[in-house]
This record gives structure tokens, sequence and C-alpha cells, in this order.
């Protein structure tokens, strides 16, 4: 039936692998619990071009509570990308969040993977997960992350390998580095600054120390995890999905100001605690895997993301979202509705 489970479907990168996805001939079933980290309502319109395919079935539910096994069941493989995102708030009283989303929900769907033996899981890992480096991070590099929501991305990728070893499910790894383009989530950063360069805003910068960022295309991205899907590798494979060049977030701020035709005025911020000096992905490993390579350099990219933004400001707020959707989310979510 060439049937993908697509988690966290409704988010950012999962928007993109399940376009992808459809594109490439796949049906796709779809779970997202259109979490508040931010309004769910942005989650919807991600979804809404998807939702008119009738290859893509959408269910509202939670990984954590749900029942898991009738949506694994007869399935080709799952991508599992739902989980809580963001270092900086992953502190203090927010952790059991992570927890539950990242390491229990993760535990759960590899649960019923086992149980019904899906052919493939694709886990959506971090560049998080790696210590602090200045050289460039390879799959064998130290792993020590600086935040909880490291920690719990760790967890889970050794949920991951756990279940391949032992369970026989046949498991891939994909740390991601600094995903990027639009649909980017509110909280990240090329998202905040081209929000605020549009508005005529002050920029919030970070530390005082310049950070570099391996920031790669969500493209590109949904690329590697639509490969990741069939490819002919050993289970239990990890492998970092960068574009392979950092760049020093200043330039990236530069960048910004071109496509806006906009000047930044920056507000310098304490450091936050979890914060990476830098990022730098080696790629080869999912070059030799997969047959990757990351295409979109990032001024072609930076040019795309601040057009999705500016195409947002171009039409109703909610055009593209249903109403009554969002009115009966509660009630879908406890019912795990599918539509
Ligand atoms: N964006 C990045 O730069 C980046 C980098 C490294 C790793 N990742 C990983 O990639 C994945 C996708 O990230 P994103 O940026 O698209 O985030 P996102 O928040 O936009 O998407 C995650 C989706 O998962 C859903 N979700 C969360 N908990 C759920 C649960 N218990 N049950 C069902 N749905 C749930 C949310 O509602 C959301 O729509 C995550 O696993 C994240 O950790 C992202």
């Amino acid at each position: 039936m060439n049937l993908v489970l697509v988690t966290g479907a409704a988010g950012f990168i999962g928007s993109h692998v399940a376009e992808l996805l459809l594109s490439e001939g796949w049906q796709v079933r779809a779970v997202d619990a259109l979490s508040e980290t931010y309004d769910p309502a942005v989650k919807l319109r991600n979804i809404a071009g998807l939702r008119q395919n009738p290859s893509f079935t959408m269910v509202f539910d939670d990984l954590t509570t749900a029942r898991l096994e009738p949506l694994v069941e007869g399935v080709d493989a799952v991508v599992h990308l739902a989980a809580e995102p963001g270092v900086s708030k992953s502190w203090g009283e927010a952790f059991p969040t992570y927890v539950e989303r990242n390491i229990l929900a993760t535990q759960r769907l590899l649960e019923a993977a086992a149980r019904v033996h899906a052919p493939r899981v694709v886990y959506a890992s971090s560049s998080s997960v790696y210590g602090p480096t200045r050289e460039p991070m390879h799959e064998s590099s130290l792993l020590a992350p600086l935040s909880p929501y490291g920690v719990s991305k760790l967890a889970g990728e050794c949920l991951v390998g756990a279940y391949a070893q032992e369970r026989g499910v046949p498991t891939v790894s994909l740390r991601f580095f600094s995903v990027y383009g639009p649909r980017q989530r509110p909280d990240m950063a090329i998202h905040r600054f081209t929000e605020a360069l549009l508005d005529g805003r002050e920029v919030s910068v970070f530390g005082d120390q310049v950070q570099l960022r391996d920031f790669t295309y969500v493209g590109d991205v949904a690329r590697a995890v639509v490969a990741a899907v069939t490819a002919p590798i050993p289970s239990g494979t990890i492998l970092n999905i960068a574009r392979g060049t950092p760049v020093p977030v200043p330039e990236v701020l530069r960048l910004l100001e071109v496509e806006v035709r906009g000047e930044a005025s920056v507000a310098r911020l304490p450091h936050r605690p979890g914060d990476t000096r830098q990022t730098h992905g080696d790629n080869r490993a999912a070059e030799a895997a997969l047959g990757w390579r990351p295409t979109t350099d990032l001024p072609f990219g930076v040019k795309h993301q601040v057009a999705w933004h500016r195409s947002l400001r171009e039409r109703p707020q909610d055009e593209g979202v249903d109403p009554d959707v969002v009115a009966r989310l509660p009630s879908s979510l406890q019912g795990g509705g599918i539509r």
C-alpha cells in the first residue's frame, strides 16, 4: 500500500516531509496533538493544503495517551517527528513536558512498532545531543547535551537504539542541524529576526560571543527523511543531517537585512543556558548511506523564508485555517478524531 505514518505532521518539518512523501506517491497517515507550544492555528495552516489530498489522513491525537497500535498497523514506515522542541525553555518546570513528549511518547511508539513489526522507524534526533566543540561533529563525537531538551532527544535516540538491538525494530536516527525555511517555528532565530525586521522592531541576539550555526534548509531535510524511509541501511544507523557549513549568526542577519531591505537594530541579551557556541555537522555519512546532499545555500533559503513571511502578511490571518476545526479542538483531541 506504500503507507507512511508521520508523527508531528502539523509541525514545521513534519508538514514538509508529508508533502514530499505525497508528491512521491506515498499514502500518508499523519498524527499530531496540535500542542500549545505555539499557536495550534499555525499548525492547522501548515496542513491546510495537505488535507485536500485524498492520500493524506489526519489523526488529531496525543502519542503520550493514544492507542498507538491502530496508528502503526499496516504502515511501511513510521517517521517520528513529534516532540517538544526548544533548547532554552527546557529548564525548570518545563522539563516534565519534555520527558512526556520526547521520551515517553517515543517509547510508546517504539513499543507499538515492535508489536506490529513495523518495517522501519525513522527518528528525528538533534545536533543538541552533542557536547560543545569547535570541531565538526561526527556521528561518533562526544554526546554531552548542554540542555534538558538535548538530554530528552538523546534519551529518545537511546530508546531507538535499544528497540533496534533487542526488539528487532528496524530504525534510522537522523540528527537535524538548525533547520530553517518556510513555516519555521516562531521561537527559532531566523523566524524571530525576520518578523522583527519586517515590523521595524529590535532584533534580540543572545550571548556576548558570536554563535555559529549549521543552518540546513527544510527542503533538504525533508529529502533526507524521505530517503531514510527506504534506504537499504543497517538498523540502528545514526546520521547527521547538516548542510556542513557553519555560519556566524550576524551573517544571517545581514542576509535578512538585504532580503527585507531594512537595517536591524540589535538588542544584545545575556547568554541563554543550553545555547552552544557552534554547530557544524559532518554530513559525509548521510551522503554515503542515503545518497543525500544538501543543495540549498543560505542566501537562496533565506529568500524563500522571507517570501513566506511576506506572503502571510499579504493574506487574511485565518486563510487556510478551518475555524470549525479550531473550535472543536479539545474534544477532537480527546477522541483522536480522524479527518
Ligand atoms: N527545527 C529544527 O531545527 C530541529 C532541529 C533538530 C531536531 N528537530 C526535531 O525535529 C522534529 C520536528 O521539529 P519541528 O521544528 O518541526 O517542531 P514543531 O514543534 O513545529 O513540530 C512538532 C509537532 O509535534 C507535535 N507533537 C508534540 N508532541 C506530540 C505528542 N505527544 N503527540 C502528537 N503530536 C505531538 C506538535 O503539535 C508539533 O506540531 C522534532 O522531533 C525536533 O526535536 C528539529
